[in-house]
């Protein structure tokens, strides 16, 4: 992305940075930027949010890490060609989609990689540095869109993918975020480090259908006092993800989260299941099924069903800006630990916070205030990642703590 030389540029690293969803969002940012399309279902691009001193997306720098080579730009024209980018988009930005190519580094485990986990933490964090030095950041955001896992083998397995890039980010002063259902910070060794680490993190797993109309109507359900006695759910759906989430553990990790939201917005687990079938002829567009009974007044039954047909990287590339921006934010003002207030945009949020959209949603509005309260670009709290070892070690000398859900 162009930006400023006058104003601290942000990096916003990819882990898979040539999928769907992270092509989308570099795509989209840059066409934003570029004043070619409306920032629509950016919730940060809202009056809400006007003053809470978020980086701009023109000072967003993109990098990341994949194990793929697929170039950016032949990506995006494959999405082009499914129908997810509209025509023209990705040849007018191809200049900023190859500069972020140009700092997509290899990924890992790759089959055969006979790096041990601690080298490659090391790998993936050395990248990291390297990013935010040759481009003089402020600060870079780790944003994990990779593939989904399968759900952890227990204790005693290797760790998975997603926890070593959640410690390589700790390891280079980066807040992060995890997009995706995999384990990443909530695994135990990554969380362990979490906790004395003084960095903020977010997720897991981005609400942008199903579970979104599920935070909704849930709460509709529990507030008009009517009983829902099953609630099913089916999902089509192809590209990457759609043949991720064709391994039964893989829609596992997906599927908990689904039921999540119903189990805290309910107050109960109705019967019923989520099922997700990879159907590759949809490429990115999905269609999530929800079929819910509930009875009324003396029992009597009834039924609502919801069809969503969206297209899944045009829902998630605007809230992975939003989380970005957000996270950034927070670094800077000097919040550490799980960013509760976040909930809004994820399936099984990190920290404490409601669990219905409406009220997730004032939450996250309150926590904008806050970090507009916080003071500006090198304000009062404001750090950047190159202090982040300093104000750590005088943390621990202070008994200093600071939360996500204080400011
Ligand atoms: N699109 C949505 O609405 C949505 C919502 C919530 C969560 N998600 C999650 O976002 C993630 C990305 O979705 P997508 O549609 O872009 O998938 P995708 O298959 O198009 O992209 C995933 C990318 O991750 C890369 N990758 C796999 N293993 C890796 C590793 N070890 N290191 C680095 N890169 C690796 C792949 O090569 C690929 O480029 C998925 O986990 C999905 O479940 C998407």
């Amino acid at each position: 992305m162009s930006a400023s030389l006058s104003r601290p540029r942000v990096g916003v690293w990819l882990i898979g940075a040539r999928g769907s969803v992270a092509t989308t969002v570099v795509t989209g940012c840059a066409a934003v930027t570029a004043g070619l399309h409306p920032p629509t279902g950016m919730v940060t691009e809202t009056p809400a949010f006007t003053d809470s001193g978020l980086p701009a997306l023109s000072d967003l720098v993109f990098g990341g890490h994949d194990t793929l080579d697929c170039p950016l730009p032949k990506r995006a024209e494959t999405l082009t060609a499914g129908g997810v980018l509209p025509p023209g988009v990705a040849t007018a930005v191809s200049a900023e989609l190859a500069i972020a190519d140009r700092e997509i580094r290899p990924g890992g485990p790759t089959p055969g990689d006979t790096r041990s986990e601690a080298e490659l933490i090391t790998a993936f964090a050395d990248d990291l540095r390297d990013f935010v030095r040759r481009h003089a950041l402020e600060r870079a955001v780790v944003v994990n869109v990779a593939s989904t896992e399968p759900a952890s083998q227990g204790p005693g397995a290797p760790l998975p993918a997603s926890a070593l890039y959640a410690l390589a980010a700790l390891r280079a002063g980066c807040p992060y975020i995890n997009f995706t259902p995999s384990e990443g910070m909530h695994h135990p060794v990554a969380a362990r480090e979490a906790g004395h680490s003084g960095l903020p993190y977010a997720g897991r797993d981005g609400k942008t259908g199903q579970t979104l109309l599920r935070a909704v109507l849930g709460p509709m359900f529990a507030q008009r006092a009517l009983r829902v006695r099953a609630w099913s759910g089916t999902n089509l759906l192809g590209g990457g993800d759609g043949a991720a989430l064709a391994d039964p553990a893989a829609a596992a990790a997906k599927n908990a989260g689904k039921e999540r939201v119903l189990a805290d917005t309910l107050g109960t687990v109705p019967e019923g299941e989520v099922h997700i079938d990879d159907v590759p002829a949809l490429g990115d567009w999905k269609t999530a099924w929800d079929h819910i009974a509930f009875d009324g007044f003396l029992g009597t039954r009834m039924i609502l069903q919801t069809t969503w047909q969206g297209c899944d990287s045009a829902l998630a590339a605007p809230l992975v800006l939003d989380l970005a921006r957000l996270t950034a934010r927070a670094h800077e003002a000097g919040l550490s630990g799980p960013l509760g207030a976040l909930g809004f945009y994820f399936k099984d949020p990190v920290g404490e916070g409601p669990a219905g959209l409406s009220e997730q949603y004032e939450e996250l509005v309150r926590f904008g205030q806050r970090l507009g309260r916080a003071g500006g670009e090198g304000g009062r709290g404001a750090r950047s990642v190159r202090d982040t070892g300093e104000r750590e070690t005088r943390k621990r000398e202070t008994g200093e703590r600071e939360t996500g859900g204080v400011l």
